[in-house]
């Protein structure tokens, strides 16, 4: 499979897809110069399905790595488990040639990706990604970060990794209700930049469905080519490219508020948010071809959620005002004037929105 690359100057950097790439990442570190001290951030479920395989690599490639496991689940992405891996890399003696590898899903690389961005000022990270969710989305661009007990995301940095290494294989362990939360945003990548891609998704349901490895092929390619150009572009989220990876996003962050980040996961959260942004590119942008009914058929096909039944919509709009997308009390969002161009919208009224939430 082809190599992609994230255009950025003298930090650019490749994404490398292959199945099976798993055996090799060591002997792609050290052809990268990044094996003189490898330090493997995981979570058990990662650990206990595919760290055998990812080690036996690193091993054949001349690399003892220091393995560190943090708990599974959102709660790692915290400053007690930035300094917990500050300590074990210091103990260590983790040097500033060292490189830290994220092997695991978003919460793993965001961490990681903090860590690595702040330890001695700046060491060397890679991302080995292994949910849908951070094989098409987290583990390129560079956003790393920490929670905050005010919310999610407010500690972190711009940090790009140094190469990122997908291995579809890995995803034939991740439950089930993870590969479709990540399928969301693979939807979204289509919606927002790649007409062909959605047509695909359209025609190949079954293929996607059951995880075939053609399926997974396109659809990561597409995603990785999608963000690496939008990143390419607007490394920082300063001009507003970079604004339209979070279609359907307005809507969602405020499902995730409301919900407290424990009913949905961040994708399902993402589709409902799709729907609500659709019927808006119909209302405001006057998008063609029935967006709303082509976004609900689709993601109710591919098994996703497509309305927050029980979620007060007064609620919902309420944390969408306290969200930093919102200007004068108009909402801002993303939405799209045709199937695979996105803009964003900076004055949309209120009460139009309370009508596209699908509840
Ligand atoms: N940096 C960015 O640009 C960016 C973008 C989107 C999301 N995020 C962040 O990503 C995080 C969500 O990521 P996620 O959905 O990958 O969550 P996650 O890292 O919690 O992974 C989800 C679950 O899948 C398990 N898992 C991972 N890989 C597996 C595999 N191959 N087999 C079996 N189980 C596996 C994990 O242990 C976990 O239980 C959030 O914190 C979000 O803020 C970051
Ligand atoms: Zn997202």
């Amino acid at each position: 499979m082809p190599t992609l690359t994230v255009p950025l100057a003298q930090r650019s950097y490749p994404i490398i897809i292959e199945p099976g790439l798993l055996a090799r990442v060591g002997a792609h570190l050290r052809q990268a110069g990044l094996h003189h001290q490898v330090a493997v951030v995981t979570q058990p479920p990662v650990a206990a399905s595919h760290g055998a395989r990812l080690r036996a690599g690193l091993e054949d490639a001349g690399i003892t790595p220091l393995v560190i496991e943090v708990p599974d689940g959102e709660a790692s992405k915290s400053l007690a488990q930035a300094s917990r891996l500050y300590d074990l890399l210091l103990q260590a003696r983790f040097e500033r040639g060292a490189t830290l590898l994220a092997f695991g899903g978003g919460v793993v690389g965001d961490l990681t990706g903090f860590v690595a961005a702040t330890y001695l000022r700046g060491i060397a990270f890679v991302q080995v990604p292994t949910t849908l969710l951070a094989q098409v989305d987290s583990s390129v661009g560079g956003k790393t970060a920490v929670n905050h007990e005010l919310g999610k995301n407010l500690i972190g940095a711009f940090y790009q990794p140094r190469a990122v290494y997908i291995d579809p294989q890995t995803l034939r362990s991740l439950p089930p209700r993870e590969y479709r939360a990540g399928l969301a945003e693979v939807v979204k990548c289509g919606f927002i930049a790649d007409a062909g891609l959605v047509g695909y998704l359209e025609q190949e349901m079954n293929a996607v469905r059951e995880q075939a490895p053609e399926a997974l092929e396109r659809m990561i390619q597409a995603s990785c080519r999608i963000k690496a150009e939008v990143v390419g572009a607007d490394e920082e989220d300063r001009t507003g490219r970079r604004a339209i990876l979070n279609y359907g996003h307005t809507l969602a962050h405020a499902i995730e508020a409301v919900c407290h980040y424990e009913e949905y996961r961040h994708g399902e959260a993402v589709a409902i948010g799709m729907v609500c942004a659709a019927r808006l590119s119909e209302e405001v942008l006057g998008c063609p071809g029935n967006l709303g009914e082509r976004t609900l058929a689709l993601l109710s096909a591919l098994g996703l959620p497509t309305r927050c039944a029980g979620l007060s919509p007064a609620r919902l709009l309420e944390a969408m005002a306290l969200d930093k997308k919102v200007q004068h009390g108009r909402l801002r969002f993303v939405l799209l004037p045709r199937v695979g161009a996105a803009k964003l919208v900076g004055d949309v009224p209120t009460e139009l929105v309370r009508r596209a939430i699908p509840v």
